[in-house]
């Protein structure tokens, strides 16, 4: 079988792309397994899915591991989360240096247990000095959170006599996102057939091509990111413009 990753136009790659990771609790059922039991088996996609976005040099990966909302479920599986987060970024610290791979994290981990900052803080800081793909977890993420965090940020600023309110623009309100030093996602992928945000990246997904797959988060692959890129490099990405202006710029090639 002929991989679609001959279809992919290496000048046309997106820099940046996010995925929400769904679908691990479903994929277990149906196995007739607990819900932990997908999570344990969504760890091997990360794995290929941060591999293949190495190998064709995408520059981005944020990858929504665990919301806001996800502390709200039932104690056992947070705990096993928690645990398997914590030995899984610990784990593979030799392989993402390996493949120059930097780990990012975003979101309000100070409600994380202590265990699981340590690992995610020497991790971050083990492969700090690699200049490959940045991987972003986002992790007791949400949007709403970053938002009123970054909102309070600068109203202190404002406060303290550093900023007039007058200043504050779009570019001030993007220097106190979790994402600050990352240009936003122009693609955005979702697993499993649900077709929400769920509270990621409200702010940065602005202008993002939108990807909603059927394939459950343990099932994806590299073959299924290589067909979302594709899907993604033949849209015409208008940013507000006409067809017609879009294809005046675009460079023939
Ligand atoms: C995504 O899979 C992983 C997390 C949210 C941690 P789910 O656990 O949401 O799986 P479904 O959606 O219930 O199948
Ligand atoms: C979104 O999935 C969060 C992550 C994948 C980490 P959820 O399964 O929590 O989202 P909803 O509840 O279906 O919207
Ligand atoms: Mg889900």
């Amino acid at each position: 079988m002929v991989s679609t990753i001959s279809l992919i136009d290496n000048n046309k790659l997106p820099k940046h792309i996010a995925i929400i990771m769904d679908g691990n609790g479903r994929w277990a059922a149906e196995k007739g397994q607990e819900r932990l039991y997908g999570h344990y088996h969504g760890v091997e996609s990360v794995r290929n899915i941060v591999e293949g976005s190495s190998e064709l040099g995408i520059e981005y990966l944020t990858l929504y591991a665990f919301s806001t909302e996800n502390w709200d479920r039932p104690q056992q599986e947070v705990s096993g989360l928690m645990a398997l987060l914590a030995d899984t970024v610990r784990k593979e610290v030799p392989l993402l240096n390996k493949n120059n791979i930097k780990l990012h994290i975003i979101g309000d981990i100070e409600l994380m247990p202590p265990f699981a900052v340590k690992a995610l803080e020497e991790s971050m800081f083990l492969t700090s000095q690699n200049t490959g793909l940045n991987l972003i977890m986002a992790l007791s993420y949400s949007s709403r959170w970053e938002m009123a965090n970054a909102i309070k940020k600068i109203a202190k600023e404002v406060e303290a006599g550093n900023l007039k309110s007058n200043d504050v623009s779009q570019h001030t309100l993007e220097q106190y996102l979790s994402t600050s030093k990352f240009p936003d996602p122009e693609l955005m992928i979702r697993t499993s057939g649900e077709f929400r945000i769920s509270n990621f990246l409200l702010y940065q997904l602005a202008y993002a091509e939108l990807y909603f797959t059927e394939t459950r988060w343990p099932d994806f692959r590299k073959e299924n990111l290589y067909e979302a890129i594709v899907d993604f490099q033949n849209r015409e990405r208008r940013f507000g413009k006409t067809s017609k202006q879009v294809q005046q710029e675009e460079p023939v090639a």
